[in-house]
């Protein structure tokens, strides 16, 4: 009977997705049609998810999130957040049974709007117990729950140039019956069409938030976290409420966590190199490429960098954020 119900309840969403989805600004040129949703480019896929999701997602004054845009560093967020708030319970001195050694970070914390909602009940989430550390790609605007109701975000953004190579060679691996020139995706992207964005825009949001409620959001760059990790991961379990004590701080305890989350000792272990993401259902592999700041510089010309960087500097203007 449950089963019934639940069943009749998607078919319904579903449906009214479809009616909603159809008033939506459409556009083509990625692996499928993208609609704008509140401002946010997302494939057809996603829009049903997230139109799923949020009706269905039971918020909580405790919630933790932790927010970016696709290929800003959210797996390495996601294993270090993690890894800081569960210390007591798993420290992550050389231990041999850290649920980093044997499970992907994205297993260990889960997306708001991934899997695909519309075919994977968001309810899985009401079963984890409180407090949650959840994630998300979702602009501010999207996002099911006001920061007012909840307890933290965490937004980690990446220089924009960045973003579009590690994207584009992401989207080349996973779908590689899809043949997207570098140059094209490099347009779309200066367009401000891509997934998930405009990615200005996607920083914007949280930026202005962090400013007006800094002890709700966080704002972190990749860029500065890969110059100095020891610095944020203190500013990180000081933002989530468990700071490290002076004994901690003595005995190496930052450093472990820094060692523990670091790209080249993720992309080494089994679970990572071979394994397969349970809720993403993608090669752990694909989340570890080079993990380098400044890699677009092997993929742009000049022109191409000083386009961009244009576009950027233009769209952030006054806002104060930088790259
Ligand atoms: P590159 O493609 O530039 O190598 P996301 O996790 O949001 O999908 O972002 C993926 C990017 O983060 C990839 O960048 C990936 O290599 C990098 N990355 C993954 N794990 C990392 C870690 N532990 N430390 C630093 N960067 C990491």
């Amino acid at each position: 009977m449950a089963q019934e119900q639940a069943e009749t309840k998607y078919m319904g969403i579903e449906q009214e997705n479809e009616s909603l989805t159809s008033s939506l600004p459409t556009r083509e040129g990625w692996w499928e049609p993208f609609f704008l949703l509140q401002g946010c480019w997302l494939s057809t896929k996603m829009t049903r998810s997230v139109m799923a999701m949020k009706p269905q997602f039971h918020p909580r004054h405790d919630d933790i999130i932790l927010a970016t845009h696709p290929k800003c560093g959210t797996t390495w967020l996601k294993a270090l957040a993690f890894t800081v708030i569960n210390r007591s319970t798993h420290p992550a001195v050389a231990s041999y049974d850290h649920p980093l050694l044997s499970h992907n970070p994205h297993d260990l914390v889960p997306y708001l709007e991934i899997p695909f909602r519309d075919l994977h009940p968001v309810t899985e989430l009401d079963e984890i117990p409180s407090p949650r550390l959840l994630s998300t790609h979702l602009p501010l605007t999207l996002l099911p729950s006001s920061t007012s109701t909840l307890s933290r975000v965490v937004y980690l953004c990446r220089e924009p140039k960045d973003v579009l190579v590690s994207f584009w060679y992401h989207i080349k691996t996973v779908r590689p019956d899809i043949l997207i020139e570098f140059d094209r995706s490099f347009e779309l992207f200066c367009e401000g069409f891509s997934f998930y964005g405009p990615v200005w825009e996607h920083y914007l949001g949280y930026w202005k938030q962090s400013k007006i409620e800094p002890e709700k959001v966080l704002f972190l760059k990749y860029d500065e976290m890969a110059a100095e990790p020891t610095k944020h991961v203190k500013m990180l379990a000081e933002f989530l409420g468990v700071p490290f004590t002076d004994e901690e701080e003595s005995r190496g305890a930052v450093e472990e966590v820094v060692r523990l989350c670091s790209f080249q000792h993720l992309k080494s272990l089994p679970v990572n190199s071979q394994g397969v993401t349970e809720r993403i259902g993608t090669d752990n592999s694909l989340l570890f490429r080079t993990g380098k700041v400044g890699d677009w510089a092997n993929h742009m010309t000049v022109e191409m960098a000083q386009k961009l960087d244009c576009i950027t500097e233009e769209k952030l203007r006054g806002s104060g954020l930088t790259f």
